[in-house]
């Protein structure tokens, strides 16, 4: 039956080309299933071969045989070819190239104000002061009160305030540190000798004021404390500081806590004193606020002013940040701009 031989070779050719066209293993068993697998055409073939005549079935059967071998070893290599294939993507999507660079964290430092202050704790420690810390949130007896403002004194006004909600509506964003002090007096007796850094917020921004800020205070208090005492701390802690040949000067000044009160200058750091911008051609720089603690607030935590006599200070620490590196813009420490931080 010359229509066999021919159907034979026609599977041979489908065969081949569906091997051919197989991309995946999956297609590959398909086309196996469909032309030379155990249901496949070419079986189906040598099933019927029993019903061709004698002298054919030899040369069919013969022929199947061949075409089905012949479409194994096809399949045999395009699997193997498919499986190499996909092994070499695979290694090529995970391959590790131990030779390429790490990827570079970059270092980073601590922020020039968090420097500034540790720099200013270090010398005070060095002087003899230990540290002390308080609440951001603070009463208004010991923000104000108890500092000797009175209730709607005008001496307020000297702090633009946030008020804080509250049942009593007594509490307040510390204005300063100050607070700190009549903290520290009413659980320990003298000797005190305490400095005590932190954040105080006002309600006030511009390009010398941030409504976010740190102070550093001081307090001692002892027998026989003197101005004397004040002036040679604080004309050491800008030595230390500021480096020698900067002298100070002290300006009578006025808070409702110290008396007298004093506010104190150094030096122009940028211009020597002969003038300029940043001094506003004074030849001068305020650096803090200081004075004798004003026996009124020794009355509030129970010190004899008669007994005991004391002073304090606050200074600002992005003030004296601006002045050690020369900058202008108090509001350049917050925006967080690497340019600028990655200078210090
Ligand atoms: N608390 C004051 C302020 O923030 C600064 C100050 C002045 C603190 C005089 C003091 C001091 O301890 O004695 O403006």
């Amino acid at each position: 039956m010359p229509g066999t031989s021919e159907q034979i070779a026609r599977l041979r050719e489908e065969g081949l080309a569906a091997l051919a066209a197989a991309c995946t293993e999956s297609e590959l068993l398909a086309a196996k299933g469909r032309f030379f697998g155990k249901k496949g055409a070419v079986s189906e073939i040598l099933k019927g071969i029993a019903s061709l005549p004698a002298e054919e079935r030899k040369a069919v059967g013969a022929e199947a045989n061949r075409v089905r071998a012949e479409l194994e070893a096809v399949f045999d290599s395009r699997l193997a070819g498919i499986r190499e294939g996909e092994r070499l993507a695979r290694e090529g999507r995970d391959r590790l190239d131990v030779t390429l660079p790490g990827r570079a964290l970059p270092p980073g430092h601590r922020h020039p104000i968090s420097r500034t202050m540790s720099d200013i704790i270090a010398v005070f420690r060095r002087l003899g002061f230990s540290v002390q810390g308080g609440p951001d949130v603070e009463k208004d007896y010991y923000n104000f009160e108890a500092l000797n403002f009175p209730p709607e004194h005008p001496a307020r006004d000297m702090q633009d305030t946030f008020y804080v909600e509250s049942r009593d509506g007594d509490l307040v964003l510390r204005t300063h540190t100050s607070p700190i002090q009549i903290r520290t007096m009413e659980k320990t007796r003298p000797p005190v000798r305490i400095i005590a850094p932190g954040a105080v917020y006002r309600s006030d921004s511009d390009i010398t004021h941030s409504p976010m800020f740190h102070q550093v205070e001081g307090l001692a208090v002892d027998r026989d404390i003197t101005f004397a005492d004040l002036k040679g701390l604080l004309t050491e802690f800008c030595r230390m500081t500021f480096g020698p040949g900067k002298p100070l000067r002290f300006r009578p000044s006025y808070f409702p806590f110290t008396e007298p009160s004093a506010e104190v200058d150094i030096r122009c750091v940028i211009c020597g004193g002969s003038g300029c911008r940043v001094c506003k051609d004074t030849g001068w720089l305020e650096i803090l606020g200081a004075g004798m603690v004003d026996p009124a607030v020794f009355g509030f935590v129970g010190y004899d002013p008669e007994e005991y006599t004391g002073f304090a200070f606050g200074m600002g620490v992005e003030r004296i940040a601006m002045l050690r590196h020369g900058i202008s813009d108090i509001r350049l420490f917050f925006e967080n701009d690497i340019r600028f931080l990655s200078q210090f």
